[in-house]
């Protein structure tokens, strides 16, 4: 038998690793909480349990910004741990297919192949996949044959949007809208108009729950603390006020998308009316995104079945069928 091999979208916020062995992804935080500046207290989901509640000699950081490696040596020890998990501590040579992003600079995409390199999980082989190619390859896009493809992936620092044609990328463009916009937003608008002080994961669980409190027809019940009296409070927040405070973010968007469009060659325009726009990412999951862009650009939407593990899911096919193989490419061949 061959090596084993992993997928990995290294995500600002999650990172989303493709085991070939157990053929399945595993979702964990992109997180690491160190104590004291040197010891490693926890990572993934357990870093994550303790964000916002720490005391101050334990920090908590993720290592990526958006959407490229920022802290290069906490990266490569979240890599490592993840891995060995997945291996269950044994760390055999491995096989690596990376997603990295479009619109970025060329020494910031040989970064992520230089990190798994460099992690200490015995690379055999590492290759690089453009990271619209696999989402869209993910969502189900036939991306060998297709012409005039729009995906747009609305993740937690950043949202791409990109312009596919048989097997390749026309045009890409990353910008730094995302799911922590949306989060400081609410956040803003709270504070705004109760004078109250939400944190982050307070104002989180509010986009997510956004849709079905309007469905219930019902308010957001938050708690934080008062500005005035600096007393804790519950509050009831009308969900209408939410959604003006995400409207300035969802037009930045929609703005590049057709910004996008406008530079899109003719011939493709008639493909991508006909198919749509393919929309994933976990933030783009909030209420009533898909709507106003489907709105604002006159096309379809259609939505990803699995958000924010379409990357990945491209990636394993591209690992498993041989058709795709040449989706991959070596650091080599990055141009
Ligand atoms: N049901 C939901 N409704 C709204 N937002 C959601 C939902 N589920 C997850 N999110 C948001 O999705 C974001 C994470 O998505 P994703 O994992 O695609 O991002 P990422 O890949 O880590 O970020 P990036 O692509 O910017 O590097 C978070 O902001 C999270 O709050
Ligand atoms: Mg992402």
């Amino acid at each position: 038998m061959g090596n084993n091999t992993f997928g990995i979208d290294l995500g600002t916020s999650n990172i989303k690793i493709y085991n070939k062995a157990t053929d399945s992804i595993t979702v964990e935080k992109n997180l690491i909480a160190v104590e004291n500046k040197t010891s490693l207290l926890a990572y993934g989901n357990s870093a994550y349990d303790m964000y916002e509640k720490a005391p101050s000699n334990i920090k908590i950081s993720y290592p990526l910004s958006n959407g490229v490696i920022a802290d290069i040596e906490h990266m490569k020890n979240l890599v490592k741990l993840f891995i060995t998990d997945e291996m269950k501590g044994a760390l055999k040579p491995l096989d690596f297919y990376i997603a990295v992003p479009k619109d970025v600079t060329e020494v910031e995409r040989r970064a992520f192949h230089d990190l798994i390199r460099e992690s200490g999980v015995k690379a055999k082989k590492i290759m690089m996949v453009k990271k619209p190619v696999a989402d869209g390859l993910g969502m189900g896009v036939d991306v060998m044959n297709s012409q005039g493809v729009l995906v747009v992936n609305v993740g937690y620092d950043t949202t791409e949007i990109s312009i596919l044609s048989l097997k390749g990328i026309v045009i890409s463009k990353l910008i730094k809208v995302g799911g922590k916009k949306f989060d400081d937003a609410i956040r803003g608008v709270i504070r705004k108009e109760f004078s109250l002080l939400i944190g982050e994961k307070t104002a989180e669980n509010i986009k997510m729950s956004l849709k079905d409190l309007e469905k219930a027809g019902k308010d957001a019940v938050v708690y934080g603390r008062d500005i005035v009296t600096g007393l804790p409070v519950e509050r009831s927040i009308p969900t209408d006020l939410i959604d003006q405070s995400l409207i300035e973010y969802f037009d930045q968007i929609l703005d590049n998308i057709k910004a996008t469009l406008e530079r899109t060659p003719p011939e493709l325009a008639a493909d991508i009316y006909k198919h749509g726009l393919y929309l994933t990412g976990g933030a783009s999951q909030v209420c009533h995104l898909a709507q106003r862009l489907s709105n604002g650009v006159g096309l379809n939407v259609n939505l990803a079945e699995n958000p924010i593990g379409s990357v990945a899911l491209g990636l394993s096919k591209i690992i498993k069928d041989d058709q795709y193989k040449n989706l991959a490419y070596s650091v080599e061949e990055d141009v």
